[in-house]
């Protein structure tokens, strides 16, 4: 058993995406264990990204994580890191396998409907930055 951390960003909330993405995982055998429907600030976008805050590409993507609600959530299974990863398909909604997430939803490399932890360390980062208090 191990834990993600996964978003369902502003372009995928507004999208009305929410129970086609937590589908997904839980067909896949995953479960939620804990779920938020939350608005962010940039300076958590900053803590969340703290790894892309200097990259070009970071001022316009903080600008879309704080435009509206997103869903916040901690997911769970077997290789649950790997599978939400592979359900989510690549950053880039052009370059995704056919049938992931981002390939039948996302827009742009920006707007790509999902985030999932991409390490045991990120996740575990992740999870207590969003969750704290969480078990873990
Ligand atoms: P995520 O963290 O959201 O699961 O996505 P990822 O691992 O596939 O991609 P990562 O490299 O961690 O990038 C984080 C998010 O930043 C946006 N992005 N924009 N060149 C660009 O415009 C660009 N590159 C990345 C995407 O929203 C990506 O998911
Ligand atoms: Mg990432």
């Amino acid at each position: 058993m191990t834990k993600t951390f996964v978003i369902i960003k502003p372009d995928a909330v507004a999208g009305g995406l929410i129970g086609d993405i937590l589908a997904r995982y839980e067909r896949a055998g995953l479960r939620v264990e804990a779920m938020d429907l939350r608005t962010i600030d940039g300076a958590f976008a900053d803590r969340h990204y703290a790894e892309h805050v200097e990259r070009d590409f970071y001022p316009p993507l903080r600008e879309f994580m704080t435009a509206g609600p997103l869903v916040a959530a901690v997911v769970a299974g077997e290789d649950a890191i790997a599978k939400v990863r592979e359900l989510n398909g690549a950053t880039d909604p052009a370059a995704a396998e056919p049938g992931t997430i981002r390939a039948d939803h996302g827009a742009s490399v920006r707007e790509n409907c999902v985030h999932g932890s991409d390490g045991d360390d990120s996740a575990a980062r992740e999870i207590a930055l969003w969750f704290p208090g969480s078990p873990g």
